[in-house]
């Protein structure tokens, strides 16, 4: 197959990648995207770096083999553990990772309180200290690891009393305190509005999926590999290493889900 015309391949511990893949689409309607989420080995959060790195990379090659153009690590997790040896290993090919979307939200609020929510070894892993020391500045950046959040996201259980609850209990010392927090893990937009609720309306979010899916394409687009086909509307391949059909379902379903209008996935 001709290089332009192969997939790209998007990947996370399972489901939360999504929210990357929708970005990706609005910025790429051509292309077509290979969706493979590891719901079998998540959560990916609570595993040391050295597993995260190792499944990572061994689904990198696996999706190379098959046959893509470039690779998005859609997992804060996966991007902090193995990013740069993947960069080292295949530096010829468009390789985007995401990472928490500090720098935009200091941006906004250069001396506010920033609250970072992400997984346990994204917080923990030098990445994350590097990016506050980089584009901290004179912002108060509070990193909070959320184990478990993530676990409601793939049981498809995101507006319920219990996901309510648990956010509760999490964020009450930040309500009224935080001028922006930072969805620092790909499966937390899906809980977007709940967290909205919680803290309030003068916080603001921010997501890094949408730098990432735009980097993406300016990488496809140096390269030249961008999809040339303009009137071709792309399409998307679902696989995931739990053979369930209610992650299928669930993956369609949150690839629709609007999280702005409502919150209630149909
Ligand atoms: N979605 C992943 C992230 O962005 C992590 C979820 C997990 O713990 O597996 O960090």
């Amino acid at each position: 197959m001709e290089p332009r015309e192969m997939p790209v391949a998007v990947f996370d511990s399972g489901l939360g990648g999504v929210s990357v893949l929708r970005e990706l689409r609005k910025v790429m309607p051509n292309e077509d995207f290979f969706y493979f989420g590891d719901s079998l080995n998540a959560p990916y959060g609570t595993k040391s770096p050295e597993e995260v790195r190792a499944l990572t990379i061994a689904h990198t090659k696996d999706f190379l083999a098959m046959g893509v153009k470039g690779v998005v690590i859609a997992c804060n997790t996966a991007t902090s553990a193995a990013v740069r040896k993947l960069r080292q290993m295949y530096p010829q090919v468009p390789l985007v990772g995401i990472e928490p979307a500090v720098k935009p939200a200091v941006e906004a609020y250069p001396k506010g309180r920033i609250l970072v929510m992400a997984t346990p070894v994204t917080i923990r892993e030098e990445k994350l200290r590097h990016l506050i020391e980089r584009y901290g500045g004179e912002a108060q950046v509070i990193p909070l690891a959320c184990p478990g959040l993530m676990d409601f996201v793939e049981a498809g259980n995101i507006d319920s009393p219990e996901i309510y609850g648990f956010l509760r209990d999490l964020l009450y010392p930040y309500v009224g305190n935080v001028d922006g927090v930072v969805l620092g893990c790909t499966h937390y937009p899906f809980v977007r509005r709940a967290i909205e609720d919680i803290l309030g309306p003068r916080t603001e979010i921010f997501d890094g999926g949408v730098g990432t899916a735009k980097e993406m394409k300016r990488r496809l687009a140096a390269a030249d590999l961008l999809c040339k086909n303009t009137q071709k509307e792309g399409t998307i391949r679902f696989e995931n290493s739990n053979k369930s059909q209610e992650k299928e379902a669930l993956f369609y379903r949150l690839l629709k889900y609007d999280q702005k209008q409502h919150p209630t996935l149909q």
